[in-house]
């Protein structure tokens, strides 16, 4: 009887570092994403998840792998979509794409694998420092990660009773292809934003992911939302 993580967006950044973190502490890792993970072992269901269908692919590879009794199963709903936009030109085609990833594909995932939370399962959210507020400049990803809170929070009250735990992780400016995309690759742009920790450093993607595996097995986080963000400066 195996634990199982299933993380969405583990073929690169915070995911890919959560699915190596949970393999080195014993757990089987199935990844969901457009492109495989390179970790050694893990089983990759390949599935965009802002187009809506992807519960066809997903459905039987989840039944192969986890087969009839598996044991804790912890869901990290990791993937995400950033764009630069504006709360009063939103687009709503694009709008939509971002929810489906942030939000709807978590909200589904919850129901898909619902039947397969044993006792000391977990429902993961990774939010943001943004799940709490906003800056200028990136409403429809403000919007998502406030309602994964959201969502965490309804999870947390609708698993009564069932011995699964859920947390919202929000990391703060961590070292990934979304951070350079978002801030810039430059060297001069990454020592800004460390600048602007506490630290003077970013947060590895590895922290995250240590985070995430503590809070897989901490069940008296409950329903928390937990900042990861190395003291990020108020500005
Ligand atoms: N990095 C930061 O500073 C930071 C700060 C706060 C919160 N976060 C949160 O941390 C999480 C991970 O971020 P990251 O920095 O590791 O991002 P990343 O490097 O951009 O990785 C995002 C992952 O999401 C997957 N993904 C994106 N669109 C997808 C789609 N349509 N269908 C399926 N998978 C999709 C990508 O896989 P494919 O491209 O292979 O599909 C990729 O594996 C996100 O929830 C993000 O909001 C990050």
């Amino acid at each position: 009887m195996a634990d199982w993580a299933i993380i969405t967006g583990a073929s690169r950044g915070i995911g890919r570092a959560a699915a190596a973190r949970f393999l080195q502490a014993g757990w089987r890792v199935m990844n969901v994403s457009r492109r495989p993970c390179p970790e050694p072992g893990v089983v990759d269901v390949l599935a965009d998840l802002s187009v809506p269908g992807w519960e066809a692919t997903f459905t039987p590879a989840l039944s192969r792998a986890l087969g009839s009794s598996p044991g804790r199963v912890c869901l990290v709903h990791n993937a995400a979509l950033y764009g630069h936009d504006d709360a009063l030109s939103l687009d709503a085609e694009h709008l939509r794409r971002v929810l489906e990833v942030n939000v709807v594909a978590p909200a589904t995932l919850n129901r898909l694998v619902r039947g397969y939370l044993t006792d000391g399962s977990s429902i993961l959210y990774v939010g943001s420092t943004l799940s709490e507020k906003a800056v200028r400049g990136a409403a429809s990803y403000v919007t998502s990660k406030h309602a994964i809170a959201g969502l965490m929070r309804s999870t947390c009250q609708d698993l009564v009773g069932t011995r699964v735990h859920t947390v919202c992780v929000c990391p703060g400016f961590t070292d990934t292809e979304m951070m350079r995309e978002n801030v810039g690759d430059s060297e001069a742009a990454r020592a800004n934003t460390a600048a602007r920790m506490t630290y003077g450093r970013l947060i590895a993607p590895e922290e995250i992911a240590d985070v995430l595996l503590r809070c897989a097995e901490m069940p008296v986080l409950n329903g928390a939302v937990l900042h990861a963000n190395l003291g990020q400066i108020e500005t």
